[in-house]
């Protein structure tokens, strides 16, 4: 199973990025979780992070052309912005779970709208760094089960 985890803007920024949303871990910990988990899980690991839209659509387009099985998105402001994520997750039709670090529903009413929700299998907020690795084991259980039909 390949997964490839995508972080949008300022995800870079992790552990200096206003701590009490996002805590202290940084980006580079954040990696090295992801690879840890995925080797538990025996899955091929994929990380993207970038502050620029385009580029995020560039590399969702690539992971159909790549058989990734699964994505889980961090979209971050663009969460509440962008259509055209939206509209590249339903163009690849891939399973996507989308994470957020922080508890959202309980922020600014700017961020209770998510635009990439309806092209994602589950959303998964406010359990920290630890809501991607949640997001890993639902995209693993689901391609095991999918191959046992
Ligand atoms: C975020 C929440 C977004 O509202 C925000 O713009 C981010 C991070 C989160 O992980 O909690 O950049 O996606």
């Amino acid at each position: 199973m390949k997964l490839l985890v995508i972080n949008g803007p300022n995800l870079n920024m992790l552990g200096i990025r206003e701590p009490k949303h996002y805590g202290k871990e940084s980006y580079e910990d954040l990696l090295e979780k992801l690879a840890a988990h995925a080797e538990k899980l025996g899955a091929e690991l994929l990380c993207y992070q970038s502050n620029h839209e385009g580029a995020l659509v560039d590399r969702i387009q690539e992971a159909y052309f790549e058989g990734v099985d699964g994505i889980v998105i961090n979209p971050g402001a663009y969460t509440h912005t962008s259509i055209a994520l939206l509209d590249a997750l339903s163009s690849v039709s891939i399973p996507t779970v989308e994470v957020h670090i922080s508890d959202v529903s309980r922020r600014e009413d700017f961020r209770q709208i998510s635009y990439l929700r309806a092209a994602c299998v589950a959303t998964i907020a406010g359990h920290g760094t630890d809501g991607y690795l949640e997001a890993m084991t639902l995209l693993s259980e689901r391609f095991k089960g999918a191959k046992q039909l």
